[in-house]
């Protein structure tokens, strides 16, 4: 069974309580949501293999860590996925981005997919889907399935915030994958979003209403 990883640290809260507040413009909006998430970066890798590797150091050679060679993928759900890949980027460089679009139906509340394009090879790679709000849960869950229906096995849903009706989907339809999330709030309103939630991040990111 995958965990859910709520990853508290004063930081990111008094961060995220920036990014809530409604008079926060976009460009800080999105400053913020680069800076958070190359913090949770720090506990999404956290179990990333190692191995050691000789190193001289100004002193004498001897046995040091370094990341095992691996592929990692960075899959952010079109649009507002797209404010965490800097971040991570900038913690993961070597990693590759792959990108699924999807847009919920303003009246059925449903995803619908519009666009998939990965990295070669990605299906052995360590896959992290990367998107701020895990609302009903809909969207997250699409993405983990279209992902697993081409052949990836190692998955992790990264989220800034999520609703406790989103964990709970994505727990029942992909019970093997970890959920790494800075905060779980209360509910849903009538339009399925987060409350007290940040509202549209996609459009605060883009400042696009
Ligand atoms: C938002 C958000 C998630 C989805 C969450 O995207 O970025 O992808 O809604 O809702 P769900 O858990 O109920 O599926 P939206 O569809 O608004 O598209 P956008 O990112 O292009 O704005
Ligand atoms: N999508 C968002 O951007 N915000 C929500 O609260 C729910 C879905």
């Amino acid at each position: 069974m995958g965990s859910l990883h709520v990853i508290t640290h004063p930081l990111i809260e008094a961060k995220l309580t920036r990014m809530r507040d409604r008079r926060t413009s976009s460009p800080e909006f999105r400053a913020l949501l680069k800076e958070i998430s190359l913090l949770m970066g720090y506990e999404i890798t956290r179990d990333f293999p190692t191995k050691t590797e000789s190193i001289e150091t100004p002193l004498c050679r001897a046995d040091f860590p370094v990341l095992k060679d691996g592929f990692f993928t960075i899959v952010p759900i079109l649009r507002a996925g797209l404010g965490m890949v800097d971040g991570l980027l900038e913690l993961m460089p070597f990693a590759h981005v792959g990108h699924i679009g999807l847009v919920r139906n303003e009246e059925t509340h449903l995803p619908e997919e519009y666009y998939y394009k990965m990295p070669e090879g990605y299906e052995q790679s360590v896959v992290m889907v990367v998107d701020p709000m895990l609302a009903t849960g809909g969207s997250a869950v699409d993405a983990l399935t279209s992902l697993k229906r081409r052949g990836c096995t190692n998955i992790r849903l990264v989220n800034l915030v999520a609703a406790p009706q989103g964990v709970d989907a994505v727990r029942a339809a992909h019970p093997d994958v970890d959920i790494y999330v800075a905060a779980v709030d209360e509910t849903l309103d009538e339009n399925a979003y987060i409350v007290p939630g940040l509202g549209d991040a996609g459009d605060r990111i883009f400042g696009t209403r």
